[in-house]
Order: structure tokens, then C-alpha cells, then sequence
């Protein structure tokens, strides 16, 4: 089974539409999915209780497990005015819940070993933004949480890897006035933001490459 968080949205509403229906399981939270055919559960991955009561519910669908972690939040402040509260939510979001959902997959990962865990971070933890001290931060704990994951389970063919993502053409971006979009562009070598299909690519050579195990694939079109 695939499962897709932030499918609703943006980058994982793309991913979860290109993989086949019966396959995939989409998470969403405030957002409703798109398309009523496709399998969809309504989950606030920072909520251990109703992260349980799913896991409950599907535990025994679940084999073979490929699970790519698209949700995500921001929140902008330099890190001398940000609102503690905000800063601590980015974080539970994007590292631990993250992270409470990989704990739960793990153990049928284990038994049937096999599994697959892809997680989005993103350039600006590698960067250094102004305005970005929690989502960077959520983002490069990612890297360290794959390696020590990695390490406890690569014998048991379960691979755990991120992409790390520049500016993608849709998701986040469009919450950014056109101006800062296009000065951003002019950043990027490539000259254009990523598309949505390298995104899949690279998700597709992850679940395809089982040495590939504890890492990162920089997917920015040359940024840093
Ligand atoms: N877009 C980019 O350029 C870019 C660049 C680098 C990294 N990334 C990373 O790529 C991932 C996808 O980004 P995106 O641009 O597609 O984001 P997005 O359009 O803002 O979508 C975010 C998704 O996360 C879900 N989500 C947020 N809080 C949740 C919660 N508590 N429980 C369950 N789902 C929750 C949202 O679901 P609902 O709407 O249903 O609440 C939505 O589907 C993120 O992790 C982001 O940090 C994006």
C-alpha cells in the first residue's frame, strides 16, 4: 500500500493522483480531496489519538508499505520575533508527526521486509533563509532522523530517504506575491521552478533503488 500524506494539496494531491487508485491511500486534514474515487482518509497527522485509530483501522490492509510524507506547514518570523506557540507547530508537523507516522509503519515494515519512506524536505534548511528558523529546522532534523532510521532497519530491505526540494511550481509557491516568485526564479540556475513530474521521478527511482538507503536527493535545479 502507498500512502500519501497531503494529498489534498499542492505537491501530494500530484503524487497521490499518479499512482493507481487501488493502490493508494491519501491523508488529508482541512482540505477535501479532489477526487471522491480515490481512497482518502481524513487525519490531523499531529494527533497521536486519531494517527492511532487510523493505524487501527487499516493495520490489516497494510503490506508492502510505501509511505511518502508530503504534509507539511510553514510559518514565517525571524527567529527573534517568532511566536513560540507557531514556531513549536511547524515542528510537530513537520518532524513529529513525521515521525509518528514512520513509528507506525515501521514494525509492518519490519515483518515484511520491505518498505519504503520518503519524506520532502526542502532547500532552505540547507540555504538559511531569513524568516524560516522553524520550518529549517524541521526540515534538516529530517535528514538525521533517515540516517538513524536507516541504520536500524536497512537489513530488513526498508529504505528511508528525503528529497530535498527546491522551488516547486505548485504547493507553497502560491502563496508568494508574483514579485518575490520571479526574484526567486532569477536564483534558481535552472531558471524555472521544479516541476511536478521530476517530483515523481524521483520518488519513483527512490521506491526503485534499494541501496539507496539514509540520504537525500537535492531535486533544486541547481540551487544552494
Ligand atoms: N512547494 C514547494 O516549493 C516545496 C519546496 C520544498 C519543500 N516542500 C515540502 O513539500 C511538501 C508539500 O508541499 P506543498 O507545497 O505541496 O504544500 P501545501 O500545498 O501547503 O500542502 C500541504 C499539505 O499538508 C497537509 N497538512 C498540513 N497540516 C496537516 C495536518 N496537521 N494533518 C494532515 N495533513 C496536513 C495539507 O492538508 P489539508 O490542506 O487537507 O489540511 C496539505 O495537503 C511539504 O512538506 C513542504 O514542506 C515544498
Amino acid at each position: 500500500m502507498i500512502i500519501v500524506t497531503g494529498s489534498s494539496r499542492g505537491i501530494g494531491k500530484r503524487i497521490f493522483k499518479h499512482f493507481p487508485e487501488k493502490e493508494t491511500l491519501g491523508i488529508y486534514h482541512a482540505t477535501p480531496p479532489a477526487d471522491p474515487r480515490r481512497r482518502s482518509y481524513r487525519l490531523d497527522i499531529g494527533c497521536e489519538a486519531e494517527v492511532d485509530l487510523f493505524f487501527r483501522k487499516i493495520s490489516p490492509e497494510l503490506s508492502k508499505v510505501v509511505l511518502i510524507n508530503c504534509a507539511g506547514i510553514s510559518y514565517n518570523s525571524v527567529a527573534h520575533k517568532a511566536d513560540l506557540d507557531q514556531w513549536k507547530k511547524v515542528v510537530d508537523i513537520n518532524l513529529t508527526a513525521t515521525y509518528n507516522l514512520i513509528r507506525k509503519v515501521l514494525p509492518v515494515m519490519r515483518n515484511d521486509n520491505y518498505g519504503r519512506i520518503i519524506n520532502l524536505s526542502s532547500v532552505v534548511a540547507q540555504k538559511g533563509v531569513a524568516g524560516t528558523s522553524a520550518y529549517a529546522a524541521s526540515k534538516s532534523a529530517l535528514w538525521g532522523l533517515a540516517r538513524a532510521v536507516a541504520a536500524e532497519n536497512g537489513g530488513k530491505n526498508i529504505t528511508i530517504n528525503n528529497i530535498n526540494l527546491g522551488y516547486c511550481e505548485t504547493g507553497m509557491i502560491e502563496q508568494v506575491p508574483d514579485q518575490v516568485r520571479d526574484d526567486l526564479i532569477k536564483q534558481i540556475p535552472s531558471r524555472r521552478l521544479c516541476p511536478v513530474s521530476d517530483i515523481i521521478n524521483t520518488v519513483e527511482y527512490i521506491i526503485a533503488t534499494p541501496y539507496l538507503n539514509g540520504t537525500s536527493i537535492d531535486l533544486n535545479g541547481g540551487l544552494f
